[in-house]
């Protein structure tokens, strides 16, 4: 069986290019036959066919839906599956999914479309926001990672500021949870519990490493281990990384899932070898 793994065509980030190679590095070692790939011209649309260029089975390391989809088309069986990747990449599609299946989140405004940059924003959706969520509220892009599209807004001047600024940009506000600049990041690996790391981060709200947060492990009890599982089946994830909150009382919520979550940190703080279990994962479901 030949596998390819599928990083962005414009690979840059020192990250994803060491997740690629320790994926690589396992299922080498695991004997298979593996190669990178970057998202370039792997299938196209010939003839009102769709035609790929690669065969065997993919671990696809982009969010490219398109590219996925097109591969699946052809019968290429994906890490994730591209159902998954597309549901992960938006967060409000994430938490509509959770939501229905019973998973907690925290409450979400969305924001409407928006398609002129001269229109007004909406004091009707300002409103609400501030009512239903209460402040401070956090504002996210649907789509974005490393913290990079979250922010803390503090009182209605913000919120407008930031309602002007990303009006046509699909977004979203939710609930503040908790005191801020803490989360649990759950490996999960073919619907079972892999390992768990707490994040903090002293100077942001946001606790990714990217901004500034640190990383230990965290022993997982079985609510939070049940949590996780629950949310990596009910999205059909194969692979993800789970980031919880937890607000005063204990209550936990799904703040979001990645379908191609980072493990470098959570491998040394906890001492696992993430690729190496998502590389079993993967060969033992040739037969599938
Ligand atoms: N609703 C929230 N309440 C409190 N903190 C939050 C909330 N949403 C996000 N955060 C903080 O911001 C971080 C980044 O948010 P997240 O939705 O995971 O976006 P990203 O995809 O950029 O990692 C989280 O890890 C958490 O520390
Ligand atoms: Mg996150």
């Amino acid at each position: 069986m030949k596998y390819f793994i599928v990083v962005n065509a414009y690979i840059k980030n020192k990250s994803q290019i060491a997740q690629a190679a320790r994926i690589e590095e396992e299922l080498k070692k695991s004997g298979a036959d593996v190669q990178i790939v970057k998202n370039i011209s792997l299938a196209a649309i010939k003839d009102g066919i769709i035609v790929s260029a690669e065969s065997g089975v993919g671990i696809f390391l982009d969010k490219d839906k398109v590219a996925a989809r097109m591969l699946e088309s052809c019968g290429i069986k994906l890490y994730n599956s591209a159902a998954a990747i597309e549901v992960c990449d938006d967060k409000m599609l994430t938490h509509i999914a959770l939501s229905q299946n019973g998973i907690p989140t925290p409450d979400c405004v969305y924001a409407p479309l928006c398609y002129y940059a001269d229109a007004e924003i909406s004091e009707q959706l300002v409103d609400d926001v501030i009512k239903k969520l209460a402040l401070p509220v956090v504002a996210k892009t649907c789509y974005g990672s490393l913290g990079a599209g979250v922010s803390l807004l503090r009182d209605r001047t913000e919120i407008e500021e930031y309602e002007k600024n990303n009006k046509l940009i699909p977004h979203f506000y939710q609930k503040f949870i908790g005191i801020g600049g803490a989360d649990i990041r759950v490996i999960v690996i073919g619907g079972r519990y892999v390992c768990a790391m707490r994040r903090i981060n002293k100077n942001d709200f946001r606790s990714n490493i990217e901004q500034g947060g640190r990383g230990d492990k965290y022993e997982a009890d079985s609510e939070l281990i049940e949590l996780c599982e629950k949310t990596s089946k009910v999205l059909s994830l194969d692979y993800c990384g789970i980031d919880v909150l937890t607000d005063e009382d204990g209550k936990r919520y799904v703040c979001e899932v990645n379908s191609n979550a980072f493990f470098a940190e959570a491998e040394r703080v906890c001492g696992v070898n993430i690729a190496k279990k998502y590389a079993e994962f993967i060969i033992s479901r040739k037969n599938a």
